[in-house]
């Protein structure tokens, strides 16, 4: 791991050397913190599924929780989300600051189902730190980043927090001191009619429901972005039309198959489509891979996809955690 210290207030920083090398590390897949004026920011490139990949394994996640993805400007975020009169309201009043939005996901959009755990939605953010602005322009990528901290500990809102924390995982580190707000951005859902609050942060209610001219209701129960606790709740919502079996002992000629490792299960040859998530064992390949290997399955027409026992240590958790929820019975 490097670090690069930077002064925000000096007029060439990013004319530094270790500029061009972090944008590098981010095309390339890398993970870099990067501070943000809410808290440091474990940032990859949002278009990338094993980048993506990468944030679930060093932050540790259980779940797939859908990433912010920040942007330079306004004009980058709607390449990525359609903006109705609302969402540019709070757009213009608040940008670039600490508030997210969550609106519809253009289909045309690069951000990968990783990075929005297969949601038709997307949450988007153009940040006041002036170093993701720029890391984000200057690659011309999408930066999905959460806090750059392990799941469950607090938030960094210093260089030497994350580096406690995740600095093995990094391939720079970015100080520019002390983060300014200190708690994350406040998140709004913009996704139906009624706008709500994803999570409260920092900007208050307040003065969101102020330039919205009407009041933020809470989140709908089957979308707490933070708590999707139970299937029913936020990601089993976009569960595939087919039926999940887990922990398949076999496969048959009708279903489609998720397989997972080098040896197949037994029949696999025959399965209307077989997809592996990785050949060799790898579970940051396999989490990059589920999404868009979900989404081909479905569109198989099996009525039934069978899934090969997957490990549940590293990313195996919140692979198996997200296919657990998809599997769930629905009514
Ligand atoms: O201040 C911040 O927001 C920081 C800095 C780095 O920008 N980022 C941050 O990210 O706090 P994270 O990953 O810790 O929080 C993202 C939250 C999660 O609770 C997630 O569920 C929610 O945003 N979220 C993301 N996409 C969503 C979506 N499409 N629908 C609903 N919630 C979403
Ligand atoms: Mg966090």
């Amino acid at each position: 791991m490097q670090r690069w210290t930077l002064d925000i207030n000096s007029p060439d920083w990013q004319s530094d050397p270790e500029a061009e090398a972090v944008c590098a590390a981010l095309l390339t897949g890398e993970l870099v913190a990067v501070p943000t004026e809410t808290v440091y920011g474990l940032a990859a490139d949002a278009t990338n599924p094993t980048a993506c990949a990468r944030i679930f394994a060093a932050k540790g996640r259980p779940q797939f929780n859908p990433l912010i993805s920040h942007v330079p400007t306004l004009e980058g975020a709607r390449e990525h989300g359609r903006f109705d009169d609302r969402a540019l309201a709070l757009a213009d009043a608040f940008w670039p600051g600490p508030l997210t939005l969550v609106v519809p996901k253009r289909t045309s959009s690069a951000i990968c189902d990783l990075a929005t755990a297969g949601l038709e939605t997307v949450a988007l953010r153009v940040p006041d730190g002036a170093v993701m602005r720029f890391l984000s322009a200057r690659t011309g990528r999408p930066l999905a980043a959460p806090s750059a901290n392990r799941s469950g500990r607090i938030s960094p809102t210093r260089a030497a927090d994350v580096i406690s924390d995740l600095g093995e995982a990094l391939s720079f580190v970015i100080d520019a001191g002390p983060c300014a707000v200190g708690i994350e951005s406040t998140i709004v859902g913009l996704t139906d009619a009624t706008p709500r609050l994803l999570r409260p942060g920092g900007i208050a209610r307040e003065d969101i429901e102020k330039v919205l001219g009407t009041d933020l209701k809470s989140p709908a129960a089957d979308a707490q972005p933070d708590a999707p606790a139970a299937p029913g709740m936020l990601l089993s919502h976009y569960a595939p039309n087919a039926r999940l079996l887990l922990n398949a002992q076999q496969a048959a000629p009708e279903d489609g198959l998720l397989s997972f490792g080098p040896s197949p299960l037994p029949g696999a040859q025959q399965a209307r489509v077989e997809v592996n998530l990785s050949a060799s064992g790898d579970l940051t390949e396999a989490a990059a891979n589920l999404f868009q290997a979900m989404r081909n399955l479905d569109s198989s027409g099996a009525d039934t996809i069978r899934v090969q026992f997957i490990p549940s240590y590293g990313l195996g958790e919140a692979i198996n955690d997200r296919l657990r929820r998809a599997a769930a019975p629905r009514d």
